[in-house]
């Protein structure tokens, strides 16, 4: 175990003061460009947004980027999230007494530990409620003062108003997914711009592909062209699989594809491996996890089948 001196330098360190310092690594084109010029039109217009879409369509990274341009423009605006599940209680957004301080002191404000909707209020920074159709009904209830009002209830100590510059997102899961709560009607009356993203075309995948690997990784376009019809045909397959590759698998191809071009770098063409070779090998350790079958399938099934039909052999 790291001593407490070491923690606090290596936390100190690490720290990210300001989302504006962080680098977002994003590609704007297709459908990302225009969701974010719908979230920009939210925020001017004082309507909270929602973005729906799959896993790993880019939900988290384009909230992320938005939050980072409003604190350029408007420093010192924070950004603050929480994903959601059943087990979210409207103290993980609001906050809550800590037991010792409460025991000595009472329901003082010293004794109060701030949540990330609380924050975010307070400050004027962005909130994003992450796969907010997860979370039960009680705790999405937890919203809609803050969504209706701008305040916040907070037992024992009062009801704050949120900065004016305070904003709200939510993401979600397309609501027909399993495992999912639906959202509340009553809070789903308070979102008012849906913001729908899906699996990105071509060429916007390969640019984000390409923005995701590490600079010394050099993949050729036939090879990245390759990678994508892998995973596109994932998303093809309806009848056998339930959720198909996001673009996270086709990230990890690559940079799996990527560290064995590196490898034999030094190696003379004829000594080098097939992409072919490659590519069958890499694809069922990425897509085992990466892909849901559906009922009764064997992904391992799937996948062979994939790899014969986009890589022969
Ligand atoms: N427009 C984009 N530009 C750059 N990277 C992206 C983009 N969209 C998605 N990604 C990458 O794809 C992965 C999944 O994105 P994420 O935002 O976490 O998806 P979601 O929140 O919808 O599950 C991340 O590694 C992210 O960096
Ligand atoms: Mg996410």
């Amino acid at each position: 175990m790291i001593n407490k001196e070491r923690f606090e330098e290596l936390f100190n360190q690490r720290l990210i003061k300001d989302i504006s310092e962080e680098q977002i690594d994003i590609v704007l084109s297709g459908q990302y460009g225009k969701a974010l010029e719908l979230l920009r039109d939210a925020e001017a217009t004082s309507l909270f947004p929602a973005l729906v879409g799959p896993p790993g369509v880019g939900k988290t990274i384009l909230c992320r980027y938005f939050a980072s341009l409003r604190a350029q423009e408007n420093k010192k605006k924070t950004f603050n999230w929480l994903t959601m599940d059943e087990s979210i209680k409207p103290s993980h957004f609001i906050g809550s007494f800590d037991p010792a301080i409460t025991l000595k002191k009472g329901f003082v404000l010293e004794a109060f530990n701030p949540g990330p909707l609380l924050n975010a209020m307070l400050e004027g920074g962005t909130f994003l409620a992450n796969e907010i159709n997860r979370a039960t009904e009680y705790s999405q209830n937890t919203l809609l003062e803050p969504l209706e009002e701008a305040s916040i209830s907070i037992p024992h100590l009062g009801r704050i108003k949120a900065d004016n510059e305070f904003f709200f997102i939510c993401a979600m899961n397309p609501e027909e997914l399993s495992g999912t709560h639906r959202l509340s009607e009553a809070l789903k009356d308070r979102i008012k711009i849906w913001i729908k993203l899906t699996y990105p075309d071509k060429s916007t995948e390969l640019d984000i592909i390409r923005i995701n690997l590490p600079e010394h990784f050099i993949i050729e376009e036939s090879e990245l062209e390759l990678i994508y019809s892998i995973i596109k045909e994932t998303r093809h397959n309806k009848i056998d699989i339930d959720v198909p590759a996001s673009i996270r698998a086709g990230i990890a191809i690559a940079k799996m594809l990527g560290r064995k071009r590196l490898l034999e770098k030094e190696k003379k063409a004829e000594e080098k491996e097939s992409v072919y070779v490659y590519l069958s090998e890499i694809v069922k350790h990425v897509l085992l996890g990466s892909i849901k079958p559906k009922p009764g399938v064997k992904v391992e099934n799937i996948i062979e089948n994939i790899i014969h039909k986009t890589l022969g052999g």
